[in-house]
């Protein structure tokens, strides 16, 4: 591809991330911003590699998809680096995702992308407040830098980096339009009657509902792509019933395959040198749900073609969605830090425990997840493209192994049902799974910092082409409360994945769990008759490669109140959404970058269409309500109610907006679950 506005500069050996889909010819000059440096040894591998850059007062930094703190990430430090991190607050570092992408956006703004496998760390004015620095090593990294082209018709630079950074990376994954309904989760369904009771539940309260995930307690003994036939006697039938009701069954599939004689998948896996090998050839081992598991290598093309068929096993008893865990990858022990663990307790035996040492001593057990010292254990066999085979420890690429899982799976449904789209969402990710499938943001909590960080997070997440993502709704740890639950609900309308999930032992948090069920039925109501605008508008997202979910900054940026605001965000190019984020609030405040259309929804209807004047408003906002914001000349169509997907009517419209005469909007219409997906000859034109 030639572009004199995207520059592609490489220092040492880059691992294929498979990121960019099209070949950028490498400059031979210096980087045109900051300062590199880097060293590399005789293989030509990265010893180092930083890249410094100073910082004008006014400059703002977005993007770096899933992340913690603010839309702005300037004064902070992250590192990108896959890790299970169900406690994470707004210190940490690092989750479940490597996207390293990010704009720098004042005196001079462009884009930057840093390719590579390896870990990378990103001090945006932590150290030192005007100074930004980035610092990697190990593999390689390809740097592209990205200027915004000149004559763009988009409304800011941003907007336009973002755009060209989307295209290279290629077309996000679209999910089926059933996928788009609301999903209900737990950790703690165990057998076919807890789903069916789920199901029923949600049917007597008349709650718009699509889909229900199987934990994995469906499997047999935590075996990938088994029943457990005790607890799911037939789960075709099973499958096939709730379909046909409008339900589909989400089964989770994790990465590490449980060791056991006479299993099938670990036997094949065995048979073909699937898995990820010590350096004495043996299967590398680490402890997962089914206890001790081999991790397949989902970078070798041969593993990664096996893995991906294994889900026909689900898909042929009717399932048409999956979720992909514990892939960063997540281990509670190998059998290297086992031992070590064991052999240091025994130290303390008929020890007098002191302060000092009983804090050791506890420590000691809660010390074998997830080690660096482990990730270096093992390796992955990648084919390259001249035919020879690379071996390379897990801890140099590890933040492309979750991202690798998901192509396995998607690459599998195309050879089996190429004209089917399949739900697929994964936990670890980098930059290019975003074609094969979706994520949700991993582990979080039931807190109210969590809901804001979710509203922050969500224009990153889109910026590196996550547009199918959500978090877990009512926070996956911990013990929810109604209102949170509600308020978050409130911004789940909006996200493209909506689904409730918790963690097993957590308070029960399914909408009928609380009292007035009818008040979470009326914020699902407002979904689902929007689904046809959110569905529309997520396609011509992927398509026209734009963000569903955009700050202020980037569609006002000459404002200066709107580039600052943290809590408040565009969708689509018609919505602004302003969610209230803390408990026992009575509304919030919000800030209106020009007159635009309030929207008040309380309990399943629209009650109030005002406009309302640019500039700060205090707007009251009942748990029942959703206030949102339409821009001027802009119609929102809404469907008539549904309770599934499969009952939506596309036919028949009301209008949201005060438009003028010849308002209208571009809807887009397809059986739900085609491959072959195009704008042209899909779109309808609606008129007001
Ligand atoms: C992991 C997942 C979570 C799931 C649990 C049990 O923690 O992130 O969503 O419920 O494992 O499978």
């Amino acid at each position: 591809m030639k572009s004199t506005n995207i520059k592609k500069y490489t220092y040492g050996n880059p691992v294929d991330t498979n990121a960019v889909i099209y070949k950028i010819i490498e400059e031979k000059t210096d980087f045109p911003v900051g300062t590199i440096s880097h060293s590399e040894d005789l293989e030509g591998n990265l010893l180092s590699f930083s890249w410094n850059y100073t910082m004008s007062n006014h400059d703002m930094i977005f993007g770096l998809g899933e992340n913690v703190r603010g839309i702005n990430k300037r004064g902070f430090k992250y590192t990108s680096w896959c890790t299970d991190t169900p406690n994470h607050t707004e210190t940490s570092e690092s989750l479940y995702g490597a996207h390293n992408f990010f704009i720098i956006s004042g005196k001079k703004t462009f884009g930057l992308f840093f390719d590579t496998a390896s870990k990378i760390s990103f001090d945006f004015g932590w150290t030192d407040s005007d100074k930004l620095s980035v610092y990697s090593e190990n593999t390689g990294i390809a740097v592209y830098f990205i200027t915004a082209e000149t004559g763009h018709h988009d409304t800011s630079d941003a907007v336009n980096i973002v755009r060209q950074f989307r295209t290279i990376i290629g077309q996000s994954y679209i999910p089926p339009f059933w996928a788009f309904g609301f999903q209900q989760s737990r950790w703690g369904y165990k057998t076919e009657k807890d789903i069916q009771t789920v199901v029923q539940n949600y049917q007597k309260l008349n709650i718009p509902i699509d889909g229900v995930c199987l934990d994995i307690d469906y499997m047999d003994e935590y075996e990938d792509f088994t029943v457990d036939k005790k607890k799911f006697p037939d789960l075709k039938k099973l499958s096939d019933t709730m379909k046909k009701e409008g339900i589909h069954l989400i089964p989770i599939i994790d990465a590490g395959v449980k060791v056991k004689k006479n299993y099938r998948v670990y036997e094949e896996g065995i048979k073909n040198h699937y898995f990820c090998k010590k350096a004495d050839g043996k299967e590398y081992t680490a402890g997962v749900w089914p206890g001790r598991s081999h991790f397949p290598d989902f970078l070798n093309s041969d593993a990664r073609k096996w893995f991906g068929l294994q889900y026909k096993t689900l898909t042929d008893l009717g399932i048409e969605g999956f979720w992909n865990d514990m892939n960063e990858p997540a281990m509670f022990y190998s059998d290297e830090s086992l031992q070590k663990s064991f052999a240091t307790l025994k130290t303390f035996e008929n020890k007098k425990l002191d302060i000092n040492s009983f804090f050791q001593f506890s420590s000691v057990s809660g010390s074998t997840t997830n080690l660096l010292s482990d990730y270096k254990l093992f390796y992955h066999s990648i084919q390259k493209t001249d035919g020879s085979i690379q071996n390379i420890s897990h801890d140099k690429v590890h933040n492309i192994f979750g991202s690798f899982m998901t192509q396995a799976a998607s690459e599998g449904f195309k050879s089996f049902a190429p004209e089917k789209r399949f739900l697929l969402y994964s936990r670890s990710s980098c930059i290019g799974s975003h074609r094969y499938g979706g994520i949700w943001t991993g582990d979080n909590r039931s807190w109210w910092s969590h809901l804001k960080m979710e509203l922050q997070m969500l224009p990153a997440l889109n910026m590196c082409g996550f547009l199918y993502s959500g978090a877990d709704i009512g926070g996956f740890g911990d013990n929810t409360s109604r209102d949170l639950l509600l308020r978050w609900i409130a911004l789940g309308v909006f996200t493209p994945l909506m689904r409730n999930h918790s963690a097993s032992g957590t308070r029960k948090q399914e909408f009928y769990q609380f009292g007035h069920p009818e008040d979470f039925k009326g914020i699902i109501e407002l979904r689902y008759r929007l689904l046809p605008f959110i569905y529309s508008e997520f396609i011509k997202a992927v398509f026209n490669n734009t963000m569903l979910f955009r700050p202020l900054a980037f569609d006002y940026p000459k404002d200066y109140r709107a580039c600052n605001i943290e809590d408040q965000l565009m969708f689509s190019d018609s919505i602004m959404i302003a969610p209230v984020y803390e408990q026992n609030a009575l509304g919030r405040y919000v800030y209106l970058p020009e007159d635009m259309v309030q929207v008040v929804w309380n309990n399943g209807e629209v009650v109030q269409q005002t406009l309302q004047q640019k500039g700060d408003h205090f707007i009251e906002v009942p748990l029942t309500q959703i206030i949102f914001y339409i821009k001027p000349e802009k119609i929102i169509p809404l469907c008539p109610k549904a309770l599934h997907t499969k009952d939506i009517r596309m036919d028949t419209f009301e209008f949201l907006g005060i438009p003028s005469k010849d308002a209208s909007y571009s809807l887009y219409k397809d059986d739900g679950y085609t491959t072959d997906i195009h704008l042209d000859g899909r779109i309808t034109k609606l008129t007001f």
